[in-house]
């Protein structure tokens, strides 16, 4: 840690003796401070008035984690030192490791010891208010700010996070969708994030897309070994996991089953798929084998979202790709591939835009 942030208890001893031979005040207030703002601010330029000189004594992170939680600090020691001794108003920082700042206010002995916020002088934790008694130290509580604490704080900051749309993508397959729009999310361009991919086939290459992109994903059980189907236990399992991360828009690329009750009605106008042709010809299996059978000129894909029935729900959007002689179903599939990876994250990206 940088020396110049923090200052050492004797430092600070020395200090308030020099100050005391002066016949001026040091004033000592403690706490995390782990995330600044500004009713921290508005109380630390408070106490500094109290005297000539504020120190702040804050807690290790240890300690931090102790009194507030697993997930804090937010900032570590030597950043909450750094943002403090960048205030005008604060002289300097001490860091003391115990939960309590009763020995730290023991061995300083400041003039005045000031507190901000929740605290009443009654409220005082037993332990410090004890050593402030016994050394007749000046005791000052200074005024909440309304609004200004690190709770609202951090209760703002976790509505930010939450405001982040999330994709979940099911697949059965190679994962080239999955990973054209894993891409995109990765670049920026997706407007929400990829929380989730899902197979029901554990050997598919989907699922390896996902850990290249770090990617949470699951294996589900279909519950089944009917072709194209999931059982009812496996349907309300795979909602309950997708309401459980949160998702707000379910994408099929090369997913081989159907969706429906109780999942469809969760998700009901957030469920997108992508199909080998132009719809409404040819959907269900064997699209493009079936398009060059028949001797069409042209196929492509479609995007729709996703209803009761198979491929048949409002199309979003549609793309030829042409057939040319002696196309073999490999060749054609890989040109529509192409234009789908291009086309299925823009798609993604103006469905999340219109859940915003
Ligand atoms: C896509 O080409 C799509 O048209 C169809 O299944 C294919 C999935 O391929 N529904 P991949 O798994 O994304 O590579």
């Amino acid at each position: 840690m940088p020396e110049r942030f923090v200052s050492s208890l004797n430092e600070v001893v020395s200090l308030r003796e020099r100050l005391e031979a002066e016949g001026k005040k040091l004033v000592l207030t403690n706490g995390a401070f782990d995330v600044l703002h500004v009713g921290h601010l508005r109380y630390l330029r408070e106490a500094a008035a109290l005297g000539e000189v504020l120190f702040v004594a804050i807690n290790g992170d240890k300690s931090v984690r102790e009194l507030k939680g697993p997930g804090r600090p937010v900032n570590c020691v030597e950043d909450r030192a750094e943002m403090l001794c960048a205030l005008e108003f604060v002289d300097g920082v001490v860091v003391f490791e115990e939960r309590r700042a009763s020995s730290v206010i023991e061995a300083i002995r400041p003039h005045v010891y000031s507190k901000g916020g929740d605290y009443t002088a009654d409220s005082l934790i037993d332990e410090e208010k004890a050593v402030l008694d016994r050394l007749g130290i000046e005791i000052k509580i200074l005024s909440l700010v309304a609004g200004k604490s690190t709770s609202e704080t951090l209760k703002c900051l976790s509505k930010v996070e939450d405001s982040t749309k999330k994709v979940a993508i099911f697949g059965s397959g190679k994962g080239s969708n999955a990973a054209a729009i894993m891409e995109a999310a990765s670049r920026g361009k997706l407007g929400g994030e990829v929380a989730l991919v899902m197979s029901d086939v554990p050997s598919s290459g989907i699922l390896s897309e996902a850990d290249r992109y770090g990617v949470p994903r699951i294996v589900i059980d279909p519950g089944t070994t009917r072709v194209g189907h999931l059982t009812d236990a496996s349907l309300k399992e795979i909602r309950d996991r997708l309401q459980a991360a949160s998702i707000d828009l379910i994408v099929l690329a090369g997913f081989m089953r159907i969706l429906r009750d109780p999942l469809l009605g969760a998700f009901g106008g957030r469920i997108l798929n992508i199909h080998p042709s132009l719809l409404p010809k040819y959907s269900g299996l064997r699209a493009i084998e079936r398009a060059i059978e028949a001797g069409d000129h042209a196929s492509g894909y479609t995007i729709h979202l996703v209803d009761g029935g198979v491929d048949s729900g409002e199309i979003l959007k549609q793309e030829e790709v042409p057939i040319l002689s002696g196309d073999s179903p490999e060749h054609l599939q890989q040109r529509i591939q192409a234009v789908e990876h291009v086309a299925y994250p823009e798609v993604i990206a103006e469905q999340l835009a219109k859940l915003a």
